[in-house]
């Protein structure tokens, strides 16, 4: 597949995976891209997940003929990128590798070797030409990992963007890029929302044309959408008003009180209302739903003296995130001693810039009318402002 004249994609999609990263359901697979830069010298950008080493070397093979690579960039040593690094260079005994000081650390750890007479080590600002395609080099640390290395190349206008603007899917499916999108980031790289700000900055200063990450599609068109998006996650801005309502029910109680408050909140003109069972859904879906809107309703129930499993789960995901600048509310329920509002409110303590709502939900075993109320309040409160 062309890129441009002188860029080949050589990568591969992946529809036997389970779970990418251990933990992410893929329903769609997953795509680990490899980039070709041809010209006076060949530049290999990145390889891929060791399930497809014959894949990948014919597919370089299939686009290189009889030339052979000079360079292999390895940007990032996660093994979904890094997993054949060796049976690259073992391949092309000619070939040397350009990465940072920490990504040969790594190179030693995964594979035994940091091939010491076939390195080249770059840091933040070197440079390496081809011929026509001089590439510079720029550090961008735990975007996701603290070696990574993104490389933009002047002659084509592109930037090789590692995991940064990447996605879940695999590239023969279709699919709309921000879900899947928005779920690998905040899955993935939402922790390192300061880290890709400064990413952002050095990148604004380049004239791109193309980003080509190592997962998903190469992004040609409209780039000012994508970069927009990666702004507002990695500043930690909501990027939709609405209200994310995330509960668990042991018997329905705490689900009745959640359905009706997702009611309420509708006829009270709440732009947008989205509901999930923690014990059911995809915990990373609900993750990014409520970083991508403005107002997170928390309901659960007192369970061991704690909350159950799944909120904890839950709130211990988003703080990992450094959840952050949203309204929060809560509704608990308990039959003997409830304790899950003030257990949840206690952990969200380490969240900053959180405006608590002055309304509450205390369910004791169902709804009363007492609690009713409650939650009419809570509704006219979040939607105070859509009146
Ligand atoms: Fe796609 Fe952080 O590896």
């Amino acid at each position: 597949m062309k890129i441009t004249d002188d860029i080949k994609y050589l990568g591969v999609n992946d529809h036997e995976i389970d779970l990418f990263e251990g933990q992410y359901v893929v329903e769609n697979g997953m795509a680990y891209n490899s980039y070709a830069v041809i010209d006076d010298k060949i530049a290999v950008f990145d390889t891929v997940d060791a399930k497809f080493t014959d894949e990948w070397l014919k597919n370089i093979k299939d686009e290189l003929g009889e030339r052979k690579p000079d360079y292999l960039i390895v940007q990032h040593m996660e093994p979904d990128h890094s997993a054949n690094i060796a049976n690259f260079m073992n391949t092309y005994p000619d070939a040397k590798i350009a990465a940072s000081a920490k990504a040969f650390v790594m190179m030693k750890q995964f594979f035994g070797t940091d091939f010491q007479d076939r390195r080249i080590e770059v840091a933040d600002g070197s440079t390496l030409s081809l011929g026509r395609h001089e590439f510079t080099f720029i550090a961008a640390p735990m975007v996701h990992w603290p070696e990574v290395i993104v490389t933009y190349d002047s002659c084509d206008k592109v930037l090789f963007s590692a995991d940064g603007f990447g996605k879940f899917g695999a590239l023969d499916v279709n699919e709309d890029w921000a879900c899947e999108a928005r779920r690998y980031y905040f899955g993935i790289v939402g922790k390192y929302g300061t880290q890709v700000q400064n990413l952002l900055k050095k990148a604004a200063e380049l004239d791109i044309s193309i980003i080509c990450p190592l997962h998903g599609p190469v992004l040609k068109d409209n780039l000012n959408y994508y970069l927009g998006l990666y702004n507002t996650w990695s500043s930690y801005e909501p990027e939709s008003e609405g209200v994310m309502i995330a509960y668990t029910s042991v018997y329905g109680g705490t689900k009745k009180a959640v359905m009706q408050l997702a009611e309420k909140l509708r006829e009270n003109g709440c732009p947008k209302v989205t509901v999930n069972d923690l014990a059911r859904c995809d915990m990373p879906e609900a993750v990014e739903d409520a970083f991508r809107y403005n107002k997170l309703v928390l309901a659960t129930t007192t369970y061991n003296a704690d909350i159950f499993p799944f909120m904890r789960t839950f709130i211990d995901a988003l703080l990992e995130r450094n959840y952050q600048k949203r309204t929060i509310a809560f509704i608990e329920n308990g039959t003997w001693a409830p304790t899950a509002g003030r257990i949840m409110k206690s952990m969200l303590e380490k969240a900053k810039n959180i405006h608590y709502a002055e309304n509450e939900v205390h369910i004791k075993s169902a709804l009363n009318e007492e609690s009713e109320r409650e939650i009419d309040a809570l509704a006219e409160e979040l939607c105070r402002e859509y009146k």
